[in-house]
């Protein structure tokens, strides 16, 4: 399977938060003009949150065509969500209640029924949003994944592979930190993406990003990120390519 991959490797954080901003905005942009709609997943974690408030910013609001923006999760955690760890909780404390996307418009995953009921609801969800538009397979216009120094992504984790190598495209694991029940998407929907952006930043990512990119494939979960017919973008600062 062959696919484009590019690395684009910014100063700082600063730098990093910028340029995912503009990147959601370009790809938003993009995906609009061509089929007036943007349909996107984003991670949680703590690298994307600068970028998520910069997207309330004037410059994004006026920017960024709302309107057209269908969000989901790529994956969340089985809490409250006004609990700190929620993802969609957090998101919707970044951003999401401030900037004017139709609340019909944001799919935050069922993290307070039971986990598989969950997981195949959400699966639902998703495919309802795209055959909404006539798409027979869900094939979002980008997705934003981070990576743990694990070489996790999403909730898929090293340690869970007999979960996650199936065809399923939303799954119910529990794992991580905290070490809690979750829904994540698996690569089986991830892949089918048009573009895949990973994130990274800071020196404790650099070892495992230089793995990445000379060891053997397949290692860590992240390596099974392989988009089918699409691109695959790493945005990095320079502490985490600093051994690149
Ligand atoms: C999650 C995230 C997870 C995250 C990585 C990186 O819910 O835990 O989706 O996959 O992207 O753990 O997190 P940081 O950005 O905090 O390093």
């Amino acid at each position: 399977m062959t696919f484009q991959t590019d690395i684009l490797i910014v100063d700082g954080v600063i730098q990093l938060a910028e340029t995912l901003a503009e990147l959601f905005s370009v790809e938003a942009n993009e995906a609009v003009r061509s089929k007036n709609n943007f349909m996107t997943a984003i991670s949680g974690g703590s690298t994307p949150r600068q970028a998520h408030r910069l997207l309330t910013k004037e410059v994004y609001r006026q920017k960024v065509p709302w309107d057209d923006v269908h969000l989901f999760w790529v994956d969340d955690r089985c809490v409250e969500v006004n609990d700190e760890s929620s993802n969609y909780g957090t998101a919707l404390r970044d951003f999401v209640s401030v900037v004017d996307i139709p609340e019909n418009q944001v799919f935050p995953m069922p993290t307070s029924v039971n986990p598989q009921l969950g997981a195949e609801q959400y699966e639902q969800t998703v495919r309802d949003a795209f055959t909404h538009f006539e798409i027979s397979t869900p094939q979002f216009d980008c997705i934003f994944l981070g990576m743990g120094t694990d070489g996790h992504t999403a909730s898929l984790f090293p340690d869970q592979e007999v979960v996650w190598s199936g065809a399923q495209m939303v799954l119910a694991v529990k794992g991580g930190h905290p070490n809690v029940d979750r829904l994540t998407m698996n690569f089986s929907l991830i892949n089918q993406a048009k573009h895949i952006v990973v994130i990274a930043s800071g020196k404790e990512k650099a070892q495992l990003i230089n793995k990445i990119f000379s060891e053997d494939k397949n290692k860590y979960p992240i390596q099974r990120v392989e988009p089918i017919n699409g691109k695959l973008t790493w945005l990095l600062d320079k502490q985490a390519s600093s051994l690149l």
